[in-house]
């Protein structure tokens, strides 16, 4: 049967009977009153991949979260494709702002409306089906493992150790990953590009209680003023970043890749438009897709302290916190960069507070070569699927494992991902459109067609 038939034919019930129970779990690894939840979501991929074909699949323990680990095996003189995805989720505040349950799946206007419907549990999902179209059909000419992990949105704890103390187990000749997006609906894109990220926690401590701020105000500092003006100096007029040596090692990407950028379709204003804001504001020099892609950026995530409750407050906070990150691109190590910036925050804190910077995650960027053999395949893939040839394009996000992949396990990851910016990925009402992950599908076991085949 033609690969997009077979798709067709069977993706209602794969969705309703299959994705849907896995997507009603709340598998949020960021609170930990969700442990039991990690569990059950992996224990659930273990039937599920297993339903789909794989020969085996269990749950592994690591240091944080279980890894489901499974393979299917059809010659061992075959190359070997290793998947990667994460089957945990970001969590669903603010809960006012969902037209739905967050974790009750609604089919709505072609898309797909639950947490993890795109981030990660449906894009791996487009992964599995994939693989268990090419199977089924009788043309999957490789070894498949797939390695799905529970804590990618809080930085991967115990992964890399996990990949160190099993690198027989992970051995493969590619890893594919669609924990990532394409340009739009109608410009299909391969990431070839993804931006590392440092995380801190800043804590700035004034006096030992909240003090009246008319009694004590003026002579005493407000952390709160001190943290806003820490963070706003590590920004100049220009969106520059001004820690020193903050640029060091940033890679200049080559003029011919940005003149390819500058070919991607791509409208400021629409994009300003979809987003809700006036006007769109980044670093001097850099269209957006620059912006967001190839240069380093510095945002605040959360912050903190004083009175935030309703009415009015005369207050002088005793604290002030925040929780700030910077995206890194390809040579910034994230450990220089955390001593840098720890460095900094010391040096021009005024001696009038304390200040304790606390390193919380990170991880490098990553670069995926067009020229390798898998990536032609990737290719081709798309086009039988979406019927256009797929752009080469870096993207924002950050998936740190995928540089630890290369260094612990040297294997290159093909990132083969389907979301859409309007996914509302992290965000609430987060969706998936059901053509495209079909679609997804059907480049995935396209790619399966070619992999491999002697
Ligand atoms: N799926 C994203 C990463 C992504 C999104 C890559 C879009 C490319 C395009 C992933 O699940 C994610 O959100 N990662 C975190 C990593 C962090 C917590 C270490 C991120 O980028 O914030
Ligand atoms: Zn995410």
């Amino acid at each position: 049967m033609e690969t997009k038939q077979y798709v067709a034919a069977h993706l209602e019930s794969w969705l309703r009977d299959e994705l849907f129970p896995l997507l009603r779990i709340p598998s949020i690894s960021a609170q930990p009153e969700h442990a039991p939840d990690m569990y059950a979501c992996a224990r659930k991929w273990c039937e599920l991949l297993l339903a789909a074909g794989a020969d085996t699949a269990e749950l592994l323990e690591t240091t944080a979260n279980p890894v489901v680990f499974a393979a299917k095996q059809v010659d061992p003189d075959a190359p070997t494709v290793l998947v990667y995805a994460h089957y945990d989720v970001m969590p669903v505040e603010p809960l006012d702002l969902w037209h739905t349950d967050p974790f009750e799946p609604v089919i709505r206007d072609g898309r797909l409306w639950v947490r993890g419907a795109d981030d990660d549990k449906g894009q791996s999902f487009l992964q599995v089906k994939g693989f268990e179209t090419a199977l089924r059909n009788g043309w999957l000419h490789c070894n498949v493992k797939f390695l799905f992990e529970g804590g990618e949105e809080i930085g991967s704890p115990g992964l890399a150790e996990f990949c160190a103390g099993h690198r027989e187990m992970l051995k493969a000749d590619i890893i594919l990953v669609s924990d990532n997006s394409m340009i739009g609906r109608d410009v299909p894109s391969i990431t070839t590009g993804l931006r590392g990220l440092a995380y801190w926690e800043i804590e700035v401590t004034g006096p030992e209680r909240d003090l009246h701020s008319g009694i004590f105000g003026g002579a005493v500092a407000n952390p709160v003023n001190v943290l806003c003006k820490l963070i706003a100096d590590i920004t100049d007029a220009d969106g520059h970043i001004t820690i020193p040596h903050f640029y060091d090692d940033v890679e200049e990407v080559s003029a011919a890749e940005r003149a390819m950028l500058a070919q991607v379709p791509h409208d400021d204003k629409a994009y300003a438009e979809s987003l809700g804001v006036k006007a769109l504001c980044g670093e001097k020099g850099y269209s957006t897709l620059e912006r967001t892609a190839i240069r380093p950026t510095f945002d605040v995530c959360g912050i903190w302290g004083g009175y935030t409750a309703e009415g009015s407050k005369t207050v002088l906070p005793s604290k002030a916190t925040a929780k700030v990150s910077c995206r890194l691109v390809p040579h910034q190590q994230h450990e220089k960069i955390s001593r840098l910036f720890i460095d900094y925050i010391h040096a021009v804190a005024p001696d009038c507070v304390s200040v304790k910077v606390t390193p919380m995650h990170g991880g490098e960027g990553y670069v995926c070569p067009i020229d390798m053999p898998a990536y032609r395949i990737a290719e081709r893939a798309y086009e039988k699927a979406f019927g256009k040839r797929p752009l080469a394009v870096r993207r924002g996000g950050s998936i740190p494992v995928i540089a630890d992949f290369e260094k612990i396990l040297g294997i290159k990851s093909l990132l083969m991902g389907f979301g859409l910016e309007s996914n509302a990925i992290h965000s609430p009402n987060e969706n998936q459109q059901l053509d495209i992950m079909e679609k997804g599908i059907v480049a995935v076991a396209e790619f399966y067609r070619e992999f491999g085949k002697r």
